[in-house]
């Protein structure tokens, strides 16, 4: 390997401006072996050197703006569908259901918003107005609105609870207002009914506090009245009143629509994207899905999707089992998006217990997986270091650092990009996480991660395309103490801020391809974790084959009708029924 040890004393001769605590580490490290070594004898001048730090790289354009990286590192958004449809068993309200049937008589607010923090959403996103024009606040311009409903007489307001809650919980508040309303007797008249909607919009975001985000849709029924909506008007009105809103549409300004409503992003998906090429209510769903490498405005995706069939409650449904929701993480999250995951209200006011459930079991897998990040104790090596040895700036070390704002960053006019990492001993893994600074632009086209062989040969584990603000790219559990990740192709000095490699105890099968449905689990599902052992109590169908493998937690199971267990752990109880 030609790459230099990080750990060689060299890197202390530079300043590191934020010191990280496995660098101090280091230092008091190097500093007990320098002195046992020398004896103490004198001080070490090159500690003390006092060279110009390099500094950062040029930014690739196109960049995102203050309120998109925000939105960005929030990574998952809860959606609140509720209204007048939660109460007559539709997906889709006419427009003519009886105001008053609205009565949810134990709504709490607070308690949706301690769902969905509890469960790691860091925004909240209500309809404030469907399709069928009730309005969850008590509008001026219209009486088919919480005004008119039995819940507390007419004088509830379902955002108001929301954004005190929200503003209690110290998460976000966005609003979902529809274009289309088949209530208001102006819709269809164009100048009228733009000036009606935009009047509604300036109640939702000057009444409210902060709103950071504003969704919308180009839905329009088939045979509906033609009419146009005036969506730069609109755009131009939130940005004024909320500057710290994202917009989010099929054409973005902010962000955009993913293009399915499955929560899926293309294995490929660049926050660049030319917003001309969109049209609202009428996009391409592979350009979506894959920004374009090429665009010159950055509007990354939102994936969406109901953790129920419907976006409204109705009693006859469940949620989707929490392995579904891990399966939709990685393609959502893990493909540089923001999940926006719908969990409706029931008809009491309330997020079903069976709901809670699936989110507490989803909160406690992404945690099992993801705070062991195996790379933590590696010993990391990079191909260059940006600024040359002295500098400790871009050190690679800074990929262990939670976070995007600090990165390893390469030597300048280089072809070769990678970063080693040494476990130590061997360690078994199926999951690489890599992150990019996007707030310098997003970089890597090409990249794939190998592992060192027995016979001494680098092998291919994965490969990729785009990494953007997060990657996570799962594969057929591998075993190795030697890994490098390779960029093989980048629009700009690859850049790296983060880099997880962990052990996936609950996917089965890879995603290698990007196309492939690991996850086929059904209803009855239930998954629950406890604790820190990571006991694990589970129902299987007989086809469900679960590996799990790691150095000081080994367990090992095949579940299927002739009930084959074996486990060779002390520390880890599993209990199976089949
Ligand atoms: C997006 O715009 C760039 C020029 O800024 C252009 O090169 C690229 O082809 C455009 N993409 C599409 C799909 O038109
Ligand atoms: C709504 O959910 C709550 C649990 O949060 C539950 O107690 C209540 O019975 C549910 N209401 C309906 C109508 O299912
Ligand atoms: C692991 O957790 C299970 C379930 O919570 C518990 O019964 C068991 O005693 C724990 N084992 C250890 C070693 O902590």
């Amino acid at each position: 390997m030609k790459e230099r040890n990080a750990r060689d004393p060299t890197f202390l001769n530079s300043k590191a401006r934020e010191p990280i605590p496995q660098l101090i580490g280091f230092v008091v490290l190097l500093f007990s072996s320098l002195i046992a070594t020398t004896k103490a004898t004198a001080p070490v001048p090159f500690l003390f050197s006092s060279s110009s730090p390099k500094p950062a790289p040029l930014p690739i354009l196109p960049l995102p703006s203050a309120a998109q990286l925000s939105w960005q590192l929030g990574e998952m958004a809860l959606f609140l569908h509720f209204g007048t449809n939660t109460f007559t068993d539709s997906e889709w309200g006419t427009g003519h259901a009886d105001p008053s049937i609205f009565n949810p008589t134990k709504l709490d607010a607070r308690q949706w918003v301690q769902v969905a923090k509890s469960a790691g959403f860091s925004r909240v996103i209500l309809t404030t107005k469907h399709h069928d024009g009730f309005c969850l606040w008590p509008s001026a311009y219209t009486d088919y609105s919480v005004r008119s409903a039995s819940w507390k007489n007419g004088a509830g307001n379902v955002l108001a609870d929301l954004a005190d809650a929200a503003r209690e919980a110290g998460i976000g508040l966005g609003v979902y207002l529809s274009p289309w309303d088949r209530h208001e007797a102006c819709y269809g008249r164009t100048n009228e009914y733009n000036e009606f909607y935009m009047a509604q919009m300036s109640e939702l975001l000057t009444g409210y506090g902060e709103i950071k985000e504003v969704w919308l849709d180009g839905a329009k029924g088939e045979g509906e009245k033609d009419m146009e909506y005036f969506f730069d008007s609109w755009f131009a009105l939130i940005h004024q009143l909320q500057p710290g809103a994202v917009i989010f549409s099929d054409a973005g300004p902010d962000t955009r629509w993913i293009g399915d409503e499955a929560g899926v992003a293309g294995s490929t998906c660049w926050s660049l994207f030319n917003r001309s090429s969109a049209k609202i209510g009428d996009t391409d769903p592979q350009y979506s899905r894959g920004g374009d490498p090429y665009g010159h405005d950055w509007v990354p995706a939102e994936c969406d999707v109901s953790i129920r069939p419907g976006w409204f409650w109705h009693t006859s449904e469940r949620p989707k089992s929490a392995l579904t929701l891990l399966d939709i993480y990685y393609k959502s999250v893990g493909r540089n998006c923001l999940f926006l995951l719908n969990v409706p209200p029931n008809s009491s006011g309330l997020i079903s217990d069976e709901d809670i459930q699936v989110l507490e079991e989803f909160a406690k897998i992404r945690q099992t997986i993801f705070s062991h990040n195996l790379a933590k104790n590696a010993v990391l090596t990079a191909s260059s270091k940006r600024g040359g040895i002295d500098e400790s700036q871009f050190d690679p070390l800074h990929v262990l650092e939670e976070g995007i704002f600090t990165y390893w960053a390469p030597e300048e006019y280089q072809s070769d990009w990678s970063i080693n990492l040494d476990f130590g001993v061997s360690l078994s893994f199926n999951v690489l996480q890599v992150q990019e600074p996007i707030h310098k632009g997003q970089r890597i086209i090409e990249f794939h991660l190998d592992i060192h062989t027995e016979d001494g040969e680098w092998k291919t584990v994965i490969s990729g395309t785009t990494v953007g603000y997060q990657r996570l790219l799962r594969f057929v559990t591998v075993k190795s103490q030697y890994l490098r990740i390779v960029i093989d192709k980048s629009r700009a000095d690859p850049l790296i801020s983060y880099l997880g490699i962990y052990l996936d105890p609950f996917s089965i099968g890879n995603d290698a391809s990007g196309t492939s449905s690991p996850s086929n689990f059904n209803s009855t599902e239930v998954i629950r974790l406890t604790s820190s052992n990571h006991s694990l109590n589970a129902n299987f169908n007989s086809t469900e084959v679960i590996r799990l493998t790691s150095s000081n937690h080994s367990l090992s199971a095949n579940f299927n009708s002739t009930e084959v267990i074996r486990l060779t752990s002390s520390n880890h109880s599993l209990s199976a029924k089949m």
